[in-house]
C-alpha cells in the first residue's frame, strides 16, 4: 500500500464530477486500501477519491468506536446514491482534507438512507445518522465536485478561500496539482478532516 496525494482546496480535479465505478476489480481494491492508508495518516474520517486525483465514485471512512477501547468501524463505499433523508437538520462542525486545519458548522440532514456498493460490486442499503451521516454526505458531494465551504453562508465562505490561498502560499503551493502538497499534508495537525 502507499500513501496518495491529497489535492487541495484550489486544484480543479476537485471540482469536477467523478465517474460510476463499472468495474470491481483488484485495482479499485487497492486504490481503496491506499485512500484509507492515505485517510488515515492524514488523519482524517473520510476520504473521497477526486482528492487523491482519482474520478471515481468512491470513497472511504472510519468511524471511531463508541467508547475509547472499542474497535471503530472502515470501509469503502462505491456509486453511493441518496434514497432518502430527513427534513429535520443537524449542524455540525466539519473539516476537510482539501482545506487543512478549518473547520466551519455545516448543516446537514438528520438521517439518511443510502444505497452503495462494496468493492465487489454487492449492492446494500445503509440508514446513518448525526456524524455518520454528516460523513458519507460530506464524500458524496466530493463525488459531484461539491465541497463543503458551498454550503457555508457567504462570509464563512470568503474567509475559508482566503484562508486557503494565504495556506498555499505560505506551503509554497503555486499550482494545482504539484508535488509539495503531499508532504505538507503528512503529519497535519487536526482531526476530523474529511
Ligand atoms: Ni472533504
Amino acid at each position: 500500500m502507499s500513501l496518495l496525494r491529497i489535492r487541495l482546496f484550489g486544484d480543479p480535479v476537485l471540482r469536477q464530477e467523478a465517474r460510476e465505478v463499472d468495474s470491481f476489480d483488484d485495482r479499485l481494491r487497492r486504490l481503496a486500501g491506499d485512500m484509507l492508508e492515505t485517510m488515515r495518516d492524514a488523519p482524517g474520517v473520510g476520504l473521497a477519491a477526486p482528492q487523491v486525483g482519482v474520478l471515481k465514485r468512491l470513497f472511504t471512512f472510519e468511524f471511531p468506536g463508541l467508547e475509547e477501547d472499542e474497535p471503530g468501524e472502515h470501509g469503502a463505499v462505491a456509486n453511493p446514491r441518496l434514497v432518502d433523508s430527513s427534513e429535520q437538520l443537524e449542524e455540525g462542525d466539519e473539516g476537510c482534507l482539501s482545506f487543512p486545519g478549518l473547520f466551519y458548522p455545516v448543516e446537514r440532514p438528520l438521517h439518511v438512507e443510502i444505497a452503495w456498493q462494496d468493492l465487489h460490486g454487492e449492492e446494500h442499503t445503509r440508514q446513518l445518522s448525526s456524524f455518520e451521516a454528516r460523513v458519507w454526505l460530506h464524500e458524496m458531494d466530493h463525488l459531484d465536485g461539491i465541497l463543503f465551504i458551498d454550503h457555508l453562508a457567504r462570509h464563512d465562505r470568503r474567509e475559508a478561500m482566503k484562508l486557503m490561498r494565504q495556506y498555499r502560499k505560505e506551503h509554497g503551493v503555486d499550482m494545482p496539482g504539484q508535488g509539495r502538497m503531499a508532504n505538507l499534508l503528512l503529519g497535519g495537525g487536526g482531526g476530523g478532516g474529511s
